[in-house]
């Protein structure tokens, strides 16, 4: 019982202390827009909002869950009201980490609880895919799901898809047999709209048409190239048989670029691209791929342990102004604009889109 909200404190320290990040990039590198020396517009008039879900959001960046249930509570509880209070502040999206915590200790809710401090917020809740699977005999269902999102009052309900961290530490869930099923069922009845994530290894073309097809509502395609959840583990592993295991899988995965070219390519889904975000021309360039919205966790992290609003915000604000100056040089007076922009994709990402979707019919129709 106490091993979730222990495993939870120590991945926080670990974010914070060591490099946990891929050794590779998230590919964007490899997506290059064409500078336009006429752009025709005026940079004031470039509108940054996105619509999503339903809702009008006033930038297209999402900040991605990552915590929750930590010991005392008083740790998560500070970092998700200070990541709440900048997301109030600017109008954008956020998630909060795994639930998981407060399914087995209800009383951790209030360190995922933001209302108080950000009434207007659009909200995501967050449970574990492996926990729907049938091989658990204590599945988790509706009543989880409804529990997740309501105790907090939030807007949706994000399920972490994260089979590459689960293999590689001591403890893990790997147990995924039958949750596509469940999460239908699951969909069938569930009042709120859910957005399948990764964590950090990518969501595949195949995989994202399995979950359009069950109705879920959005893809977070959590790509390789940001934060290694193996990275993580490495330093987690008790002996060395551990560390082998999550050193050579260190780099697993789908680069987000490439991620985001795929599910845009194979579905209508509204795509979320986290995974190493770490400027605005790389947002932008994932903006004019086909996301909806560029996610960032692992940067606002040492800002939100230390309660710091205005670094939350100062980060965020960078981000924005970068992504504006460059919309403003490729003259998109808005982010559907930015998707009819020229793109010319090179290298690795090029090569590898090539061999699997028709990539002039993506860059098209994106
Ligand atoms: C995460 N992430 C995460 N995701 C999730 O669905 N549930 C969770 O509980 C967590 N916990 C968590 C903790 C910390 C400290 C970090 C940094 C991240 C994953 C996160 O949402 C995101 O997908 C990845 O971190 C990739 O984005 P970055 O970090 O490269 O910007």
């Amino acid at each position: 019982e106490e091993l979730t909200v222990i495993r939870k404190f120590e991945h926080i320290e670990h974010c914070l202390r060591r490099n946990v990040q891929a050794h590779v990039s998230n590919g964007f590198e490899d997506v290059h827009f064409v500078h336009t020396s006429l752009p025709e517009i005026d940079k004031d008039e470039v509108d940054l909002s996105v619509e999503f879900l339903g809702r009008r959001f006033d930038y297209p960046i999402f900040i991605a869950g990552m915590t929750g249930g930590t010991k005392g509570s008083q740790l998560a509880g500070r970092i998700n009201k200070t990541l709440a209070k900048a997301a109030q502040e600017l109008n954008i999206p956020m998630g909060v980490g795994s639930q998981r915590a407060m399914i087995r200790k209800p009383e951790t809710w209030e360190s995922y609880y933001v209302r108080d401090v950000a009434p207007d917020v659009f909200l995501v809740g967050n449970l574990g895919a492996p926990q729907f699977s049938e091989t658990i005999p204590e599945r988790y269902g509706i009543e989880e799901a409804l529990k997740a999102v309501e105790t907090i009052q939030a807007d949706a309900l994000a399920i972490h898809m994260n089979p590459l961290q689960e293999s590689v530490q001591p403890e893990g869930d790997t147990q995924y047999r039958g949750v596509l099923n469940a999460l239908a069922e699951l969909k069938a009845e569930f009042p709120y709209p859910i957005i399948a994530k990764e964590t950090g290894a990518g969501v595949s073309m195949e995989v994202a048409v399995r979950l359009e097809s069950i109705g879920i509502d959005a893809i977070d395609v959590g790509g390789l190239g940001g934060t290694s959840w193996s990275g993580v583990e490495y330093y987690r592993a008790k002996d060395e048989m551990g560390r082998d295991l999550a050193l050579r899988f260190w780099d697993w995965g789908i680069k987000t670029a490439i991620s985001v070219a795929e599910v845009r390519y194979a579905t209508d889904l509204p795509i979320i691209a986290t995974g190493g975000m770490r400027d605005g021309i790389t947002m932008a360039k994932a903006l004019a791929m086909g996301a909806t919205f560029a996610g960032v966790a692992l940067p606002l992290l040492r800002p939100a342990v230390k309660g710091d609003v205005d670094g939350v915000i100062r980060i965020l604000r960078r981000y924005i102004e970068e992504i504006r100056n460059a919309m403003f040089l490729v003259g998109a007076r808005d982010v559907g604009e930015l998707r009819k922009v020229p793109l010319v994709i090179t290298g690795f990402t090029r090569e590898w889109l090539e061999g699997r979707i028709g990539l002039s019919t993506y860059l098209r129709r994106r």
